[in-house]
């Protein structure tokens, strides 16, 4: 009964059948995971496709705040996650008592949460947003409106600087994009000429300053699809390169090292999700994410109004003084 078999990949197949389920997978799983899934997508996509899917259950290979956010979007499936310890440094920086406090603190400023935080922290949020629609989201708001960037302080310095607008930005990095080293990213380009550096919104300014693009996972992907460029410095999570050597194989790809010993740069986290973790979880449906539901209705409203400013609709944060109610 408990016996794990040798043939996971035919069984996780199987059983997806079985169980009328959709795996979706982000970027940074492992590539025998990402090999398996219905969808392998950034954050933002990965939430449209729980939003949108008529599967009777929803197998999120990807972070905790990840599987939460399918729930809050499509609390009548079954969300379950490999690993119910997967993560994440950001959503971990952002406790909710230490955040509730903050923004009473700061009632006249708008909060815009990172989709990477817990539905406590999403259900006290006015709009989320993700590393794909962060600038287009910021943008539409009037300049002289104050605004909370939460919890990830360097895509908020990114936006800060290129929007060049003042946000207050809670003191959350990830510990995956934080220890990239410039030292070796410079010396990489020293030996690779040719080679353009992408790198994720999450990394340091110090590290982002080397770029010659930075955006989402997807974007990234995208970006080396479509650039001439032969060799690309990616400075991200290193479970991405499985998409972009399988999409772009004829282009030269390079990790750009943390600091330390290690040749790549992967999530903990992420990582904790694993074949046999995955083939449990489809077998037993659980470990199953659940929440309160005034606490998921409080979430999914800043989810909902990301979506509508991401597809175009205007949001006005304030009412203004002629409108009648
Ligand atoms: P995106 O996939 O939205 O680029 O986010 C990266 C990330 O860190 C997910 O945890
Ligand atoms: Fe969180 Fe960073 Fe891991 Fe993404 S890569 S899940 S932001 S710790």
């Amino acid at each position: 009964m408990n016996a794990i078999p040798t043939d996971l990949e035919g069984e996780i197949v199987r059983l997806k059948k079985a169980r009328n389920a959709v795996l979706l997978a982000h970027f940074y799983q492992e590539s025998e995971i990402q090999d398996l899934a219905d969808f392998v997508e950034d954050s933002l996509g990965l939430a449209r496709k729980a939003q949108a899917t008529q599967a009777d259950v929803i197998v999120f290979a990807g972070v905790h705040f990840m599987a939460e956010t399918a729930k809050i979007l499509n609390p009548s499936k079954k969300v379950v996650i490999p690993d119910l310890e997967a993560g994440c440094s950001l959503a971990d920086s952002c406790p909710p008592e230490a955040f509730s406090r903050f923004k009473a603190q700061h009632p006249d400023h708008l909060v815009i949460s990172y989709i990477n935080c817990t539905a406590a922290i999403k259900a006290m949020s006015d709009i989320i947003c993700t590393s794909s629609n962060a600038e287009k989201i910021v943008a539409q708001l009037p300049r002289d409106q104050p605004i909370i960037f939460a919890p990830d302080k360097n895509l908020g310095a990114y936006l800060v600087k290129k929007l060049n607008r003042p946000m207050l930005l809670w003191n959350g990095t990830c510990i995956v994009h934080e220890i990239f080293s410039e030292k070796k990213i410079v010396q990489l380009k020293v030996q690779h000429p040719q080679a353009k550096v992408i790198a994720h919104p999450e990394c340091e300014a110090r590290v982002l300053q080397h770029a010659d693009f930075i955006g989402s996972t997807s974007k990234l992907l995208q970006f080396v699809q479509q650039d001439p460029a032969p060799e690309f410095i990616v400075v991200t999570e290193a479970g991405i390169l499985h998409q972009m050597s399988k999409q772009s194989p004829e282009k030269k790809l390079i990790p750009a090292p943390p600091d330390g010993n290690c040749a790549c740069n992967e999530c903990p986290h992420m990582k904790r999700n694993t074949l046999e973790k995955l083939y449990l979880c489809l077998r037993d449906l659980q470990p199953e994410i659940t929440m309160p539901e005034e606490q998921r209705l409080a979430a999914l409203k800043p989810m909902l109004r990301m979506f509508e400013m991401t597809d175009g609709n205007s949001f006005s944060p304030r009412p203004s003084p002629t409108t009648k109610p």
